[in-house]
C-alpha cells in the first residue's frame, strides 16, 4: 500500500464517544464522529480491539477474535462503521492481538481443561517455569499454577492474558485465518500487539521476545499473497537500528512499518516524576529518520497512543504554554517524514488527569504498580501514576463540558478543555492541527521529501524537508525559547504565534517556512 499520503488517528473506541449514555464508548459513537475526522483531515484510522472480551485489559484480551464485541455494538455496527469510513475515504485497521488470547478464549478454555486435550499445545505450558521471567504488567511471575493440571502457563501480561504457543504451526495457521477473516471484510491492515514477542528464547532471562524465528512467524502472517499489499504496523519494542531492514524492508514480505519506542523510553523506571528532555527526543525521532531514510522505508511518527501519557503535559508546558507546545508538539508529529498516528484527543491539546484516589485509576499497570510499591509514599504514586499513567490517554473524550456518566472518572480539567470550547476559541488548537495536516497534505516535501536535521540544542530544533525544487524548513522552539543565528528566509506557512521575530523562537514556537533553495 502507498504510505505517502496516509495520517493516522488511533480509536480507543471505549473512551471516545459513547452514544447511548451508558458510560462506554461505543462503535455507534465512533460513527458519529466520522464528519469531525474527516473534518480534521486524517485518512486512516487505527481501531483498538473491540472484540468480544471480558475485558481485564480494555479488549487485548480477546476472547473471540472474530466477533464485534455487543457492548461495542456488535458486528452489523462495524460492517456498518467501516464502510462509512471507506465512503470517506479513510481506511480502517484493526488490532491484531496474537501474542496472547484471554483466559477466556475458547482455544484457553479447552487447553485448560486437560493434559490431552487438543488445544493443550496452544497455549504455552511447563511442568516448571523455565525462567524467572515478570508479568509486564507487575503482579510478580509471568508463569501461573494451575490447580487442575498441575503445570504452569505463561502469560506475558495479566495472568488472565495466557500467551499463544507461535511454535505450534496450527496456532500460526488459526492466526493466518484471522487475518484473512478480517481482510474479507474490507479491512485495510492492522496494527499488531507486541509483535515481537511471538518468538521467544525460554532458555534467556530477558528473552520473551525477539526470538530466532520471529521474521520467520512474520513472513508466514504477512508475505502471502493475499496480505502483500495490506497495511501492517507491528508494535516492536526490540526494533533497532540493526534489525528495523528485517522488519520492514521492502524485499523481506514482514511489514510496512513498525513502532518503535526509544523516544519514549527515556528512563528506565517506567513510573516516573523526571520531566524527559525534548532535546533528547527530538534526537532520538530524527535519528529513526536517518535510519529508515537510509533503507527507504517510513517509519512512524507518534508522541501518543491508549498506553502513553498526554504529550503536552509529558513534553510539553500543559499549562502556561499548552496551546503553544500542543501545536509545536503537532508540528514533530506531523511535519518529519514518516507515518503520523495522531491519538484522540491530542487534536485539542488534552493533557494528563489529575487525581487524588486511586479509586479514579481503571489501569492493571497502575493498579499493580500502585499496591507493590509500598516503599513509596501514597502520595508520590499518586504523583507517578498521574504522570506516566495510561489512564490518562483512556478517559473519555469531553466532547462538551457536559455532565458524563463514564466507566473511568472523567477527564479533571473538561471544564477547561474540551472539544467544543477548543473549536470555539481563537487559539484553537483542532484549528492548528487541521492547517497542519493540509500542508502536509498540500505539500510534497513534507508528505514524501527526504529529511534533514539543520540544528538540535538544547534550546530547539530545526529540520528540512527537501523534494525536487521544493525546501521546506521547520523551527521548533522549546521552553525557554531560542535566539537563532540566522534570520527566518522565505514564505511562512504555519506559525503558532500570532508574529515572530526575526532571529527569534518563542517558547514553543512553531514556524514552518517554504525556503529558498
Ligand atoms: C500493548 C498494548 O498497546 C497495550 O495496551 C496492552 O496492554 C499490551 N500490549 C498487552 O496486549
Amino acid at each position: 500500500m502507498r504510505t505517502d499520503d496516509l495520517i493516522f488517528y488511533e480509536i480507543y473506541p471505549k473512551s471516545f464517544c459513547d452514544s447511548d449514555g451508558d458510560g462506554f464508548g461505543d462503535l455507534e459513537g465512533v460513527r458519529s464522529k466520522i464528519g469531525y475526522l474527516k473534518d480534521l483531515g486524517v485518512n486512516a484510522v487505527w481501531i483498538t480491539p473491540c472484540f468480544e472480551s471480558p475485558n481485564v485489559d480494555n479488549g487485548y484480551d480477546v476472547a473471540n477474535y472474530r466477533k464485534i464485541s455487543e457492548a461495542m455494538g456488535g458486528d452489523e455496527v462495524f460492517e456498518k462503521l467501516l464502510k462509512e469510513f471507506h465512503e470517506h475515504g479513510i481506511k480502517v485497521i484493526l488490532d491484531l492481538v496474537a501474542n496472547h488470547t484471554s483466559d477466556q478464549h475458547e482455544w484457553f478454555l479447552q487447553s485448560k481443561s486437560g493434559k490431552d486435550n487438543p488445544y493443550r499445545e496452544y497455549y504455552i505450558w511447563r511442568q516448571t517455569p523455565p525462567n524467572g521471567w515478570k508479568s509486564a504488567f507487575g503482579g510478580g511471575s509471568a508463569w501461573e499454577f494451575d490447580e487442575r493440571t498441575q503445570e504452569y502457563y505463561l502469560h506475558s501480561y495479566a495472568v488472565e492474558q495466557p500467551d499463544l504457543n507461535w511454535e505450534n504451526e496450527t496456532v500460526r495457521k488459526e492466526i493466518c485465518a484471522v487475518v484473512d477473516f478480517w481482510l474479507d471484510k474490507g479491512v485495510d491492515g492492522f496494527r499488531c500487539d507486541v509483535l515481537d514477542q511471538i518468538s521467544k528464547v525460554f532458555e534467556d532471562e530477558n528473552g520473551n521476545g525477539n526470538g530466532p524465528r520471529l521474521h520467520e512467524y512474520i513472513r508466514e502472517l504477512f508475505g502471502r499473497e493475499k496480505t502483500k499489499t495490506c497495511f501492517t504496523v507491528g508494535e516492536c519494542w526490540a526494533a533497532n537500528g540493526e534489525n528495523v531492514r528485517l522488519f520492514c524492508g521492502k524485499d523481506r514480505g514482514e511489514l510496512t512499518t513498525v513502532f518503535a519506542f526509544d523516544h519514549l523510553c527515556l528512563e528506565k523506571e517506567k513510573f516516573n516524576l523526571k520531566k524527559p528532555c525534548l532535546r533528547e527526543v527530538c534526537e532520538k525521532m530524527a535519528n529513526w529518520q536517518r535510519i529508515t531514510q537510509e533503507i527507504g522505508v517510513k517509519n512512524t511518527l507518534f508522541l501518543e497512543n491508549h498506553d502513553q501519557p498526554r504529550s503536552v503535559s509529558r513534553f510539553g508546558n500543559d499549562n502556561e504554554y499548552r496551546y503553544e507546545s500542543a501545536t509545536m508538539l503537532g508540528g514533530l508529529t506531523l511535519l518529519q517524514r514518516g507515518i503520523p498516528f495522531l491519538f484522540q484527543g491530542q487534536e485539542i491539546g488534552l493533557t494528563n488527569s489529575y487525581h487524588t484516589d486511586i479509586s479514579a485509576f481503571n489501569d492493571v499497570e497502575s493498579l499493580n504498580y500502585y499496591q507493590e510499591r509500598t516503599e513509596i509514599s501514597k502520595a508520590e504514586r499518586l504523583a507517578r501514576i498521574n504522570a506516566m499513567g495510561r489512564d490518562n490517554a483512556r478517559r473519555l473524550i469531553p466532547w462538551t463540558d457536559g455532565e458524563q456518566r463514564s466507566w473511568l472518572a472523567p477527564y479533571s480539567r473538561k471544564n477547561e478543555i474540551n472539544v467544543e470550547k477548543d473549536r470555539a476559541e481563537e487559539k484553537s488548537v483542532f484549528a492548528f492541527y487541521k492547517r497542519l495536516i493540509a500542508v502536509r497534505k498540500a505539500e510534497r516535501a513534507i508528505s514524501q521529501g527526504e529529511f534533514a536535521v539543520l540544528d538540535l540544542d538544547d534550546a530547539h530544533y530545526a529540520f528540512e524537508r527537501r523534494c525536487e525544487d521544493e525546501r521546506i524548513v521547520v523551527y521548533c522552539g522549546f521552553e525557554k525559547g531560542a535566539q537563532l543565528d540566522k534570520k527566518f528566509e522565505g514564505e511562512i506557512l504555519l506559525n503558532n504565534y500570532a508574529d515572530f521575530s526575526e532571529k527569534e523562537l518563542l517558547p514553543y514556537q512553531l514556524i514552518v517556512i517554504r525556503a529558498k533553495q
